[in-house]
């Protein structure tokens, strides 16, 4: 008797977790489906010349002349050129879990890459991550030099984090409501390294069906620099007076050679002496110390 009540206790405890897990499952569905629609109503274009007129920066050169010439010379200008101007996403494409042919077959999931690399193929269709993918096949520079982190990306899509930017809008570092063609608001993100976190890495990206890795500064800077005492922000680092030159710049050798022997000064202290194991045998050693120390805000390399 006593068993039985039991029982039927259980049958109605589980039967109440359940319909409460039901009704849980529902609820997300809910949200995931609102969340889903709240996407699609995001405006998602069907071509690449589209999505590449939607983000360009070629209107900001006349007035912000100074700042457009150094941001054309940096690597935010050619995200999916890598070194000797080669198309690196190319060789992901054509080998391996992302690989897709022909390209006119890929769809935004071939390029888990562009969460950082190219963040605003979120405003198009897979239409037009056929479109890239088909370009980047065809090894179509002209095409794929187009596809770039301009001033829209950063002053514009990855410039709030609460909330989605607002269309049509600047952010900056001051609100200019008459700026010529589109107001600039306020955005206290832009002085906060979280502003470079977004693409500039925490660990793997495990929210993919294929998890990819690159970049993982800003984990090492979050864990290891900000714990250590350090202080500065990416900005004041690598954006000093408004530059937006930000290097190193990996195809100027030259110039990379200097900034990184400045950034990892190298002591070396050697101490001489002659060892003599056994009478007559005179040894010449050397004991070298060296200590290479780090003025970066976060591992070097990174990647
Ligand atoms: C016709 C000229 C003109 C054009 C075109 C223009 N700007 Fe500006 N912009 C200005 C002026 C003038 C200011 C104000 C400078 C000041 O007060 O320091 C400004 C200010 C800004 C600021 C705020 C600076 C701060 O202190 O935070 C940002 C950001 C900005 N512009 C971005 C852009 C971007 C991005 C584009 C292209 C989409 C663009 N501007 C196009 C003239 C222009
Ligand atoms: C979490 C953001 C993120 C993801 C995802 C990501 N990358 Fe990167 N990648 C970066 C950043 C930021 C850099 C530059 C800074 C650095 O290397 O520390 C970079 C640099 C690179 C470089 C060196 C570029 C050069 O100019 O030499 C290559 C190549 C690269 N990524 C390939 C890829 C490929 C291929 C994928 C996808 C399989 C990918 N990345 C995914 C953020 C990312
Ligand atoms: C990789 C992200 C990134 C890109 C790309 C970018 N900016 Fe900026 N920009 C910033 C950040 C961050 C700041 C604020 C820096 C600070 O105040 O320390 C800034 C500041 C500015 C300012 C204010 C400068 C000052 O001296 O106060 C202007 C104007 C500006 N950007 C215009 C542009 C234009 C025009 C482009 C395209 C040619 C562009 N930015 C591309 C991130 C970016
Ligand atoms: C939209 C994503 C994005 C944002 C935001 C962003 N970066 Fe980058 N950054 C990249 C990618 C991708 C590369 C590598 C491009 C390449 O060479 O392929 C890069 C390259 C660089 C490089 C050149 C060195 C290298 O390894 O390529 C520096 C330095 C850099 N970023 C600093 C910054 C700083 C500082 C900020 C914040 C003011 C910032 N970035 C914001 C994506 C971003
Ligand atoms: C204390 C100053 C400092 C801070 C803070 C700092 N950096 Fe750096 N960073 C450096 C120095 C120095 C280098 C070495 C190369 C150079 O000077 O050109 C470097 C190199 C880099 C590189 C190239 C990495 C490589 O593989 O060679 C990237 C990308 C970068 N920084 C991005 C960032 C971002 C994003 C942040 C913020 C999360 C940041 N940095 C914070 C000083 C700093």
């Amino acid at each position: 008797m006593n068993k039985k009540y039991r029982f039927s206790t259980i049958v109605n405890f589980y039967s109440k977790t359940l319909t409460l897990i039901v009704s849980g499952m529902v609820f997300v569905l809910f949200l995931y489906n609102t969340a889903v629609a709240k996407d699609k109503s995001e405006t998602q274009v069907n071509s690449l010349s589209e999505l590449v007129q939607m983000f360009d920066s070629s209107s900001c050169k006349e007035c912000h002349e100074q700042i457009y010439t150094q941001w054309e010379k940096s690597h935010h200008a050619r995200p999916l050129m890598g070194l000797n101007d080669q198309i690196f996403i190319a060789g992901y494409l054509k080998r391996g879990p992302l690989a897709v042919k022909p390209g006119e077959k890929a769809a935004k999931r071939n390029f888990p890459c562009f969460k950082c690399h190219f963040p605003q193929i979120k405003y198009a269709t897979d239409a037009v991550a056929a479109e890239i993918a088909e370009a980047v096949l065809k090894d179509d520079k002209a095409t794929v030099r187009k596809l770039n982190i301009g001033c829209l990306v950063c002053h514009n899509e990855k410039a709030v984090v609460h909330g989605r930017p607002e269309k049509q809008v600047i952010y900056g570092n001051k609100d200019i409501k008459d700026h010529p063609g589109r107001p600039v608001k306020k955005s206290p993100l832009l002085k906060n390294s979280l502003m470079c976190g977004q693409c500039h890495g925490l660990g793997p990206n495990l929210e993919f069906e294929h998890p990819v890795q690159c970049a993982t500064l800003f984990g090492s800077y979050l864990h290891a620099y900000i714990p250590s005492g350090g202080t500065e922000t990416c900005q004041e680092c690598h954006m000093r007076d408004g530059d937006h030159y930000m290097p190193p710049n990996f195809n100027n050798r030259a110039e990379l050679s200097e900034r990184l022997k400045a950034a990892l000064p190298l002591q070396v202290r050697t101490l001489a002496y002659t060892f003599q194991p056994k009478e007559g045998d005179v040894r010449p050693m050397v004991v070298v110390n060296t200590k290479i120390t780090s003025k970066a805000g976060h591992r070097i390399p990174d990647g």
